[in-house]
């Protein structure tokens, strides 16, 4: 909680605000608007620690598969958990915001912030609720940012519905670090939990509600809204740092002859630089990293303050999503456009559908663009990728079944059911034993001595293929 002289300073902030909520027990009737990822995630966990959530989404279709009961996305371990707390009462969706808003003490803010053609972080979803919020949103409520969102959107969201309202309404900031795929655990079970506030009430507030997740002694870690904001960028800008930085590292090792699993070993044995995140690949993708890079990137021109290793890191990202298909085109030659290339794995990363970013969708168009023909799998991804392909692919409910009379494999996606496959079975239905790893999830003795052609990223599997480009 903050220290006695922050406390004043909220104190004083609170006094600015009127004193509105400064009584105010917290009865916790939650709304959270917006039922993406996030927005669903927290609604549902928030319900199931024993508060009145409801979620409040402008897609119709949305709200009426999740008052169903379904869900419209898919996210381990979160279906039971709709499931039970919508029979319990304490769950419930709508597409208006004012009956969801009316008894709502703490209103969560957790639309889709995504980029805008400069890189900028497009906002005009979070200013539609804020100016809607002015008039639904009950005196002493407090709005949370958790979207993400540049820095200063907190002091400019405030402003501007207490404007609209003619009352001040205190926005609070509170940065979500769930990662798709472990949603529901990251939820239940978070790192920390970061806020960022302007009174001793808003941070009051937030601190119960969390309190039933942080009983591990977790940090519960209250700053300013400025320094939330930032946190998530920072946050988001280390981890895709990691990630560009040991594609890097894995390309130079084709060059030189290192293996990187090696190289990977022994730097993250170090404990000042750990294994976390530190896995080579077809790059990241998603809906956050990609995104809320160009978004730092973006703030930080227009502050005339460049942030050249980020730029660094969005290049290098960028260029290592063309290294599989640079592999692919090496290998087959003029002869790429009579081949018919299997996918394993579609998703930016597995356990979810989501497809946003995916390293999957450069590798198909630049196979497309090629004129082979793809063969696509994926345990849950194939309907998002079928919206935006159509009929340019063949959609295979099976791994193996995409194996079926294609010329080679490609992975691009991790799922744990691809990491122990049957390598006989595989040759025999592939034309020709070649496999792409964009994942490195085999070894190169075991590959070939089930005869099988095997690139990887980084690894000495005895496979050259040029990655200058
Ligand atoms: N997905 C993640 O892993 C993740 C993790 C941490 C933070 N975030 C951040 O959280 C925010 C939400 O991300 P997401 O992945 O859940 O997005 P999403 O696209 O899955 O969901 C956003 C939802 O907001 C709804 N929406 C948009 N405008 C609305 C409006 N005016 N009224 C009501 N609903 C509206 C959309 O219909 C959609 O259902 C983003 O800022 C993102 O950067 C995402």
């Amino acid at each position: 909680m903050p220290s006695v002289g922050e406390g004043r300073e909220f104190a004083r902030a609170n006094r600015r605000l009127g004193s509105s909520h400064a009584t105010t027990r917290f009865n916790v009737k939650i709304a959270v608007v917006g039922t993406g990822y996030v927005g669903l995630v927290t609604a549902t966990c928030l319900a199931e620690s024993g508060n009145e959530a409801i979620g409040v989404d402008k897609d119709a279709a949305k709200i009426a598969t999740l008052e169903a009961g379904n869900l419209p996305i898919y996210e381990p371990g979160l279906l039971e958990l709709l499931q039970r707390n919508r029979r319990e009462q304490r769950l419930s969706f709508t597409t208006d915001l004012s009956t969801a808003t009316r008894d709502a003490t703490l209103i969560f803010i957790a639309v889709g912030t995504p980029p805008a053609a400069d890189g900028a972080a497009d906002l005009a979803n979070l200013w539609a609720v804020g100016d809607a919020l002015a008039s639904t949103a009950r005196p002493g409520a407090i709005v949370v940012i958790k979207s993400t969102v540049p820095v200063g959107t907190n002091a400019k969201l405030m402003s501007r519905i207490s404007a609209r309202a003619g009352r001040p309404i205190e926005v609070a900031s509170n940065p979500e670090f769930l990662k798709e795929g472990a949603a529901v655990d990251d939820f239940m079970k978070p790192d920390r939990v970061v806020v960022g506030v302007r009174s001793r009430e808003a941070g009051d507030a937030l601190q119960e509600l969390y309190a039933p997740f942080l009983r591990t002694e977790r940090p519960f870690l209250v700053m300013s809204p400025e320094s939330a904001e930032m946190t998530k960028y920072a946050a988001n800008a280390m981890l895709a740092t990691k990630i560009s930085f040991i594609n890097e590292m894995a390309n130079l090792c084709e060059k030189v002859g290192a293996d990187i699993n090696d190289v990977r070993r022994g730097i993250g044995h170090d404990e000042r630089i750990g294994f976390q995140f530190l896995f080579p690949g077809a790059g990241y993708g998603g809906s956050c990293f990609p995104k809320d890079v160009s978004a730092l990137i973006h703030l930080a021109r227009t502050l005339d303050q460049p942030v050249q290793l980020m730029e660094a890191v969005d290049h290098v990202n960028n260029q290592q999503k063309q290294v599989l298909p640079r592999k692919i085109k090496a290998h087959y030659g003029a002869a790429l456009k009579e081949k018919c290339l299997a996918v394993w794995g579609l998703a930016f990363k597995p356990k979810t559908d989501d497809i946003r970013e995916a390293p999957a969708l450069a590798l198909i168009d630049a196979m497309l663009a090629e004129g082979a023909r793809l063969r696509v799998h994926d345990p849950e991804a194939i309907a998002n990728i079928r919206r935006i392909y159509g009929d340019q692919l063949v959609y295979c409910d099976r791994p193996y079944g995409a194996l079926e009379g294609a010329d080679g494999l490609a992975i691009v996606t991790e799922w744990p059911e691809f990491r122990r496959p049957d390598f006989e079975l595989m040759r025999r239905l592939l034309r020709e034993a070649v496999i792409f790893d964009g994942r490195n999830l085999f070894e190169p003795k075991t590959t070939r001595a089930h005869g099988f052609t095997y690139y990887a990223i980084g690894r000495v599997t005895g496979e050259a293929a040029p990655l200058a480009g």
